[in-house]
């Protein structure tokens, strides 16, 4: 067909505005518009398509309106093509309608094509003609916004226009890609990474960390040299996954010994202090037994200051006049000591006798009231740090030792550590089960192959798993969580998480700008999992979820972006959530986590995701900071070899035996069992 420009323009209209509000503007069909396919707009469109696009002429320009829904309404009378017409017999006749959202201005710009701009500020008006765009102006809406420098598919409502995205804005505010099981996401996330590192050029300085829980990246980078593998059971100890017990802060290692509050707390954080300022040897002599007394009671003072203990309510007051009490049996003064070492052993004995006169001389009172002032505590502090002085200390700053420091020890220094804290602090007997307990973790076989090395280098580490200076060891990190044992893996991986925000943190204190790295989370439900507050005791999973808490709300000021992939939005920690910027969306059938998926999303924006539950696999719905327009998008394919591994199961050709699956279960009992 050929038409004249006037005709073509007409041909492509379709309706006229009935209504019109700020979010919503209703449209009349025109009895001729197309019932199903389009033919006018150059190539065959499906139309009328829910969330298909329309614009309507204004005098600034054509508003975009994308397609909410489409009725049927029974009107008296057909809508009337002209006076001629009004001799006929009326008789019921439907009449089609649909409602609109609108979205943003499409403005002509000269004889170069269109530009398209978010919002509208002046509306059409009723009666207004409603058109079909063009392929020229679908692409243009389709492909706004700047520095779109990453192809990530192509939009079904027009094959020719292509989806692609800001990185910046696509990472640098986090990105959760969520649907269903085997809707796409490993796929979509897989190709991402992929389509980013090929649009960057040769040896691109990116990294990418995914820490991946079920082995399934490992395909779909096979054949590149630029990825670094850990996986736990490598045969070679070079590239097997280490996680080194002496980066795990004070949390972690509270989760992980499922430490209680009152006492074995600040038993293991003070453990931790001695044993990274590397006061574990043996002791030698009664002065520096005493150097070391001191130090542990002075870390352990600031503890209980810092924890409000002596003026807090009961019984707090009491327990911290009771350890008072039992410092002081260890407080004597020997007689290898100098006579000014004796006289700061006796001043602070004479100091804690003073409080328990007190104590004694009010029988009513249980307790001295430490109550009025600070000055009591800093008074036996000061005491306390110039016998320390006296005494051969040199570190003036003793106590604030960071207990989270990264220095190397030992699983059996820590313990021996452990038992002579627990010793000073007189808290042997409540902590004999967590130490127990942390004896059996450390002599288990898979956890001394994961983190008992002392021998490690904190900078080989962050070579190795952030990537060397220009990424030239490569870019990409595949941390293969698939056999950790499960009493480790959240630690694990919140101790993987930290220490690359800590790192990175750290760079931009020493280089003043942010080194942007992409930490990629695969079934991120089950490491940034809903919980309940519980300030008493932190388990593992909470701890973790933490972590990656602090990491979604500061990661953006250090360059750390975050990717999730799950397919339980709704169990995901809120937190989280709320600070994802762009949502990459697959087919999402559960209403619970379509309902939560919707909350996510400003009103107007919803109709959108109605197409949720009837996605078709690689196709996605993306919205959100890095992408002008919340649109549908059919993700680039990706070729069998590149796919992450997780081919849906195929029963019937195992069955019928068109594919072979012999077994071998002594090859699998042997090498379970380690018999190899
Ligand atoms: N971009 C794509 N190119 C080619 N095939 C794709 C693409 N996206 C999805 N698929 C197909 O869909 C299947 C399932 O995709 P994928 O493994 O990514 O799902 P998933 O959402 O990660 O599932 P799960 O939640 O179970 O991990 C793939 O095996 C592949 O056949
Ligand atoms: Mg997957």
């Amino acid at each position: 067909m050929n038409y004249s420009p006037l005709e073509f323009q007409e041909s492509l209209e379709i309706g006229q505005v009935d209504f019109v509000s700020p979010d919503e503007i209703k449209v009349q069909l025109n009895i001729d518009a197309p019932e199903n396919v389009a033919l006018s707009t150059g190539k065959p469109r499906v139309f009328p398509r829910i969330n298909g696009y329309v614009l309507i002429h204004t005098e600034e320009g054509y508003v975009v309106g994308q397609i909410e829904w489409i009725t049927v309404e029974k009107s008296p009378y057909p809508k009337r093509q002209g006076l001629g017409d009004f001799g006929l017999v009326d008789l019921p006749f439907p009449l089609r309608k649909m409602s609109v959202n609108p979205l943003g201005l499409l403005k002509e710009k000269g004889d170069k094509g269109y530009s398209f701009r978010r919002g509208v500020s002046s509306f059409p008006s009723v009666g207004d003609n409603v058109l079909l765009p063009t392929d020229e102006q679908l692409k243009a809406i389709i492909e706004s916004g700047e520095n779109r420098f990453i192809e990530i598919g192509n939009s079904p409502f027009a094959e020719s226009a292509k989806v692609a995205v800001d990185p910046d804005k696509l990472f640098g505010r986090h990105l959760a890609v969520l649907g269903n099981t085997g809707s796409g996401k490993s796929c979509s996330v897989a190709g991402l990474i992929r389509w980013s590192l090929e649009a960057a050029g040769e040896n691109p300085n990116a990294r990418f960390i995914i820490l991946d829980p079920n082995g399934e990246y490992k395909k779909a980078f096979a054949g590149t040299d630029n990825v670094r593998y850990f996986p736990v059971n490598e045969e070679g100890d070079e590239n097997r996954l280490k996680v080194p017990l002496w980066f795990w802060n004070s949390n972690e290692w509270c989760a992980f010994a499922q430490a209680s509050g009152k006492s074995q707390k600040p038993t293991l954080i003070n453990t931790l202090r001695s044993v990274r300022s590397g006061i574990d040897s043996p002791v030698v002599d009664e002065k520096i037994e005493m150097r070391r007394y001191i130090s542990t009671v002075i870390t352990a003072l600031k503890c209980e200051k810092n924890n409000g203990s002596p003026w807090g309510s009961f019984p707090k007051p009491q327990n911290f006049h009771a350890l008072l009490l039992k410092w002081n049996e260890s407080f004597i003064a020997k007689e290898s000591f100098s006579e000014s070492q004796k006289s700061c052993i006796e001043e602070i004995k004479n100091w804690i006798e003073c409080k328990r006169i007190e104590r004694t001389s009010r029988p009513e009172c249980k307790y001295p009231n430490y109550t009025y002032s600070l000055v009591d505590i800093d008074d036996i502090l000061r005491m306390l740090q110039n016998a320390y002085i006296e005494f051969g200390g040199v570190d003036i700053d003793v106590g604030e030792l960071d207990a989270d420091i990264p220095r190397p020890f030992s699983g059996e220094s820590f313990l021996r550590c452990l038992s002579a804290n627990a010793e000073i602090l007189k808290t042997s007997e409540y902590i004999s089960v967590m130490e127990a307990r942390i004896k059996t973790l450390l002599s288990d076989v898979r956890m001394k192959s994961i983190a008992c090395h002392n021998d490690i280098h904190l900078d080989a580490w962050l070579k190795k798993y952030i990537g060397d200076d220009s990424a030239s060891n490569g870019t990409i990190t595949i941390v293969d969580l698939s056999l950790v044992p499960a009493e480790l893996i959240h630690i694990l991986t919140a101790v993987i998480a930290r220490m690359i925000f800590e790192a990175l943190q750290r760079y931009r204190k020493l280089n003043g700008k942010c080194l942007p790295t992409v930490l990629v989370m695969e079934e991120a439900h089950t490491f940034v999992k809903r919980y309940t507050d519980d300030a008493e005791n932190q388990s593992a999973s909470e701890m973790c979820c933490k972590v990656f808490e602090k990491i979604a709300r500061e990661g953006r000021k250090f360059g750390l972006g975050m990717v999730l992939s799950s397919q339980r939005p709704s169990e995901l920690s809120p937190t989280v959530l709320s600070q994802c910027n762009t949502f990459l969306l697959h087919r999402i059938s559960n209403d619970k986590d379509q309902e939560l998926v919707m909350r996510l999303i400003p009103d107007n924006q919803r109709g959108l995701l109605r197409d949720l539950p009837s996605l078709p696999s690689q196709n996605a719905i993306i919205l959100g900071w890095a992408s002008e327009l919340p649109m549908l998008v059919k993700m680039r394919y990706l070729p069998e070899k590149q796919r992450p591994q997780s081919d849906d199961p195929d029963f019937w050709k195992v069955w019928t035996k068109e594919n072979d699956r012999s077994v071998d279960w002594t090859a699998i009992a042997n090498e379970w069992q380690g018999n190899n």
